[in-house]
């Protein structure tokens, strides 16, 4: 199949191109390289990917229309992973969001819809469920309370997404991803941040004393989830799924996890909850198995040690102190 993948050197973005080059499929990736974090790590993933066969790597801009239009034209699946990700950030720089999760995002339905591409994927979050306090999080539940600007424009997307499917009879699937890790991950996200600040023997800031807990998901089990939504046929034409990992840890099981991985005793910077912040997250992944065929598994255990291994062998973004 032709799979237009946005966000392409992104972490998610870049696992799930090369997965999809490695099943034999044509993928062309698009990404701004944009300096919220590592231009550098941006580029490394590329790297990894230009060699391989059936890939074309574009250099654009989502706020582009025109650009957008022309290449989504005629491609099998369209996979949005491209956008302004970060809840802290959120707080500071706004219009990054509007830019690229809003107007980004409707030049991709846009695109869509005129270039007959029967099935759109896209990226929303667990963030969209906010505060909510019944748990596991369930596709059936209320998602009207996000408390920050990035969980809003998520959850835009998949009205947005609704209304297009509806409109102009295209499959959208959205995807509530749940806090992904593994190996080339986000610089800005709590395991890369410990990782690089224990190595260093600085200590980590542990928001809300410690008192959160997040269900961690390997990059694996996420890229084979997406691939579920981009192949598996007779979904409605409008659907959301959660992909988590079914299974929460708390934070301070993931600090120890991660002090077993690298041999080092960490030293804890408590701190209060960060405004934009949830306490917990945890996934109902019941509908994703059932249509999906997603199963998780990948607990911590293996996948922190996963990530630690890679971390050390990859040294450019340390040498940058990105
Ligand atoms: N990683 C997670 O835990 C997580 C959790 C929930 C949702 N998500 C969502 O999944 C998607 C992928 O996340 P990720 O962790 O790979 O993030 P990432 O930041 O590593 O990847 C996003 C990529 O999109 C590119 N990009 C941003 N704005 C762009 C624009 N206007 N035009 C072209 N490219 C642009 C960036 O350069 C980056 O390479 C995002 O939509 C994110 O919001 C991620």
């Amino acid at each position: 199949m032709k799979i237009f993948v946005t966000g392409s050197a992104g972490f998610i973005g870049s696992h799930l191109s090369r997965s999809l080059l490695a099943d034999g499929h044509e993928v062309t990736g698009f990404d701004n390289f944009n300096d919220y974090y590592s231009v550098q790590l941006k580029r490394d993933r590329h790297a990894t990917l230009e060699p391989l066969a059936g890939y074309t790597g574009i250099e654009g801009d989502l706020t582009d229309r025109d650009t957008v239009m022309d290449l989504v034209a005629g491609q099998d699946v369209v996979v949005n992973l491209a956008a302004q990700a970060g809840v802290r950030y959120s707080l500071e720089h706004p219009h990054a969001y509007e830019q690229a999760n809003l107007l980004g995002f409707l030049n991709i339905l846009e695109a869509c819809r005129h270039g007959k591409v029967p099935r759109l994927v896209y990226a929303s979050s667990s963030s969209v469920y906010g505060g909510n306090e019944k748990q596991p999080f369930s596709e059936e539940d209320r998602v009207d309370t996000p408390v920050s600007l990035y969980a809003a424009t998520k959850k835009a997307n998949e009205l947005m997404a609704h209304t297009y499917s509806h409109l102009y009879k295209f499959q959208t699937i959205g995807l509530r991803f749940f806090t992904v890790y593994g190996p080339w991950g986000r610089p800005d996200m709590a395991l890369w941040l410990f990782t690089k600040a224990m190595l260093a023997g600085e200590a980590i800031p542990v928001f809300n004393q410690g008192d959160m807990q997040r269900d961690f998901t390997y990059i694996d089990d996420i890229v084979e989830g997406t691939k579920g939504a981009i192949f598996t046929e007779d979904l409605p034409p409008y659907d959301i799924f959660n992909l988590g990992n079914n299974d929460p840890e708390k934070l301070m099981d993931m600090i120890r996890t991660l002090s077993e991985a690298l041999g080092i005793e960490p030293q804890l910077n408590l701190l209060p909850m960060q405004p934009g912040d949830v306490p917990s997250t945890y996934a109902n992944v019941d509908k994703a198995r059932a249509k999906l065929g997603y199963e998780p598994s990948t607990p911590i255990s293996i996948g922190i040690p996963a990530f630690v291994k890679w971390y050390k062998s990859y040294h450019p973004i340390d040498r940058e102190s990105a």
